[in-house]
């Protein structure tokens, strides 16, 4: 089948991956041929999200490695480095979710990306579901 893209990245955290995470995941494959995924490091989920990630970044990357519908997965340092890295990957498009859409990052991550005729695309959020709330029913 003809994609519409040759290379498709997206970026996350995926800890303790649920099924929001491969509905996202699967999205951003229909999209291209291959599909780069960034995971986050400990010390940048750290400094974002305000918890360390429940899974280290090489438990991380070894369980979103193992996915079928990812080809290559990279580092992510630095939330200010998407477009760069989507460049340096060659990749055409990213997919994030719905969740970021209309976000002042997103919406100057946005006219960044047009400016370099990339895209953004935002994959439906899956509602009721995130290491959030899998995080709060522990223990
Ligand atoms: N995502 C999604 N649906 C969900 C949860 C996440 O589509 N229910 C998407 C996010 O929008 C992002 C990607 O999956 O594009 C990675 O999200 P990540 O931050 O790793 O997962 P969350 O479960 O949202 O983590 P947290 O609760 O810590 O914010």
């Amino acid at each position: 089948m003809q994609k519409k893209f040759n290379r498709v990245y997206t970026a996350g955290a995926f800890d303790s991956l649920h099924i929001g995470h491969i509905r996202l995941l699967k999205a951003a494959k229909e999209n291209g041929n291959e599909l780069v995924v960034a995971v986050s490091t400990d010390e940048l989920i750290l400094n974002y999200k305000k918890k360390p990630p429940l899974q280290t970044l090489d438990d991380r990357i070894e369980i979103v490695s193992s996915i079928k519908y990812v080809d290559k997965v990279v580092i992510q340092t630095s939330r200010d480095f998407k477009l760069k890295d989507c460049i340096k990957n060659k990749c055409q498009c990213m997919v994030v979710g719905s969740d970021w859409k209309g976000t002042d990052f997103f919406e100057k991550l946005e006219k960044e990306f047009k400016s370099q005729g990339l895209t953004i695309i935002f994959h439906p959020y899956t509602k009721g579901i995130s290491t959030t709330i899998i995080r709060s029913n522990k223990g």
